[in-house]
C-alpha cells in the first residue's frame, strides 16, 4: 500500500458527535529504529514485542463544530486534570494526518487519557500514546465509512500512528510486530507496521519483560533530537546495514527457538543503539552508572546460572530484563534479590507480551 491508499474520496455518512475510547500498549524493539528520513520513515526496519501491562487508555469525544472555524479545536486531559503542555505534540499530529483524515478540522475532540505506568517513570508514552490517539480517529472514520475492512482499518492506525511517533507504528497489534521494509518480509513497509508473519518458537510465547526503572527523569536528550543526528553520523550506514542483518538472523532465531543467538542480536542492538548516541555530533550519553551496574550483574549471573536473561535499552537508563516463561520464578528472585537495589525507590514494572490494541466499551 502506498500513502495515496489511506486517502479517502469520500465518506457515504456524516456524524454529529460522538465518543470511543481506545487502550494501547507500549512496545520493546529488539531491532532497534534509530535514524529517519523525511515523514517518519524509518532508516531500518524494526522489530518488537508488543507489551501488556504498560498501556495509555484515550477516550475521545467530538462534537461537530458550527460555522467556518478553519482550525483544529481540542482540549486534553492526563489522568484528569488539564494538560496544555500536551497540545503542541497533539497539534503537529494533527497536521501530519490531516490529509489523511480531512474531517479533523470539522469538530471539536474531548481527548482524555491516562497511563498504567507512573508519568515520571522515564519509560516514553509516545508509542502507547500516539497509537491509542490514532485508534480513536480511526474509529470515527470508519463510522464514517462503515465498509472499511478490519485489515485497512489496522493498517491506517498504525500508519497515523507512526506520523505521531515513529515506534507507535508497532503498537497496534501483538504479538510481535515488524515496522519497515525488509527483504524477507512479505507485507512489511515503512509506513506501517505488520504483524511478524513466519512461525515463532515456543520459547518466546509468553515472553517477560520486567522493567527497572533506574532513572525516572526526563531524559537530557529527546528522541526527535537522537534521530535527528544520525544524519552524518560517521556509523550510520553501516547501522542501517546491521540493522537488515539483524532482522534477517532473528527470522532464523524466532522459528528454532535459539535462546543464546537471540541474547546476542538483543543485547548487541541495546547496546548498539546507545553506542550510537555516544560517537554522534554532539554525543552524549543517556545510560546511568546504575544502568551498568545492572548490565554486568546480568552477566555475571548468566555466567553463573545458564538461564536466558538478557537486557535490552530504549532511549534512557532503564533496563528492560527480557527472559522466557519456564525460567520466570528463578529469574524473579535473582531481580527482587539482586536488581531492584538499583531501581530508584526500588521501582520496577512486571510486563509480558501482549497482544496489541484493545477498543474499550464507554
Ligand atoms: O518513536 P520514537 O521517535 O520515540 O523513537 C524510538 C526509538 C527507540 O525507542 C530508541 C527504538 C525503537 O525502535 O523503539
Amino acid at each position: 500500500m502506498t500513502e495515496k491508499d489511506f486517502i479517502l474520496e469520500s465518506y457515504p455518512l456524516t456524524l454529529s458527535s460522538g465518543q470511543y475510547c481506545w487502550s494501547s500498549p507500549s512496545n520493546i524493539a529488539l531491532v532497534k529504529y534509530w535514524g529517519k528520513k523525511e515523514e517518519q520513515i524509518p532508516e531500518n526496519p524494526s522489530v518488537s514485542f508488543t507489551l501488556d501491562a504498560c498501556k495509555t487508555t484515550t477516550k475521545l469525544s467530538f462534537n461537530k463544530k458550527g460555522g467556518l472555524d478553519n482550525s483544529y479545536s481540542f482540549s486534553v486531559t492526563f489522568e484528569g486534570a488539564e494538560q496544555d503542555n500536551f497540545k503542541p505534540k497533539i497539534q503537529t499530529f494533527f497536521e501530519r494526518v490531516e490529509s489523511y483524515l480531512p474531517f479533523l478540522k470539522a469538530y471539536h475532540f474531548e481527548i482524555e487519557t491516562s497511563n498504567t505506568f507512573p508519568h515520571s517513570s522515564g519509560i516514553a508514552s509516545s508509542a502507547s500514546g500516539m497509537s491509542a490517539l490514532a485508534l480513536c480517529l480511526m474509529s470515527l472514520e470508519k463510522e464514517l465509512n462503515p465498509e472499511m475492512s478490519s485489515e485497512y482499518f489496522r493498517r491506517k492506525s498504525s500508519f497515523l500512528a507512526r506520523l505521531g511517533s515513529g515506534s507507535a507504528s508497532r503498537s497496534i497489534e501483538g504479538e510481535l510486530v515488524v515496522w519497515g521494509a525488509h527483504k524477507e518480509i512479505p507485507e512489511s513497509s515503512n509506513l506501517y507496521g505488520t504483524k511478524y508473519p513466519f512461525e515463532v518458537h515456543n520459547n518466546f510465547k509468553d515472553f517477560h519483560d520486567t522493567i527497572l526503572l533506574v532513572d525516572k527523569g526526563e531524559k537530557q536528550v529527546s528522541s526527535t533530537v537522537g534521530h535527528k543526528l544520525m544524519f552524518e553520523h560517521p556509523f550510520a550506514d553501516e547501522r542501517f546495514k546491521q540493522g537488515h542483518k539483524n532482522l534477517s538472523k532473528l527470522i532464523k532465531i524466532f522459528k528454532n527457538g535459539d535462546l543464546p543467538s537471540f541474547i546476542k542480536i538483543v543485547e548487541s542492538e541495546a547496546l548498539t543503539l546507545h553506542a550510537m548516541m555516544m560517537t554522534s555530533h554532539p554525543y552524549f550519553i543517556l545510560m546511568k552508572p546504575n544502568t551498568l551496574k545492572i548490565i554486568n550483574k546480568i552477566w555475571e549471573f548468566r555466567e553463573e546460572t545458564g538461564l536466558y536473561i538478557c537486557f535490552t535499552l530504549d532511549a534512557g537508563a532503564n533496563v528492560h530484563l527480557l527472559y522466557p516463561e519456564n525460567q520466570a520464578v528463578q529469574i524473579y528472585e535473582f531481580i527482587k534479590n539482586e536488581l531492584v537495589a538499583y531501581c530508584q525507590n526500588g521501582h520496577y514494572i512486571c510486563d509480558r507480551i501482549g497482544f496489541g490494541a484493545k477498543q474499550l466499551p464507554i
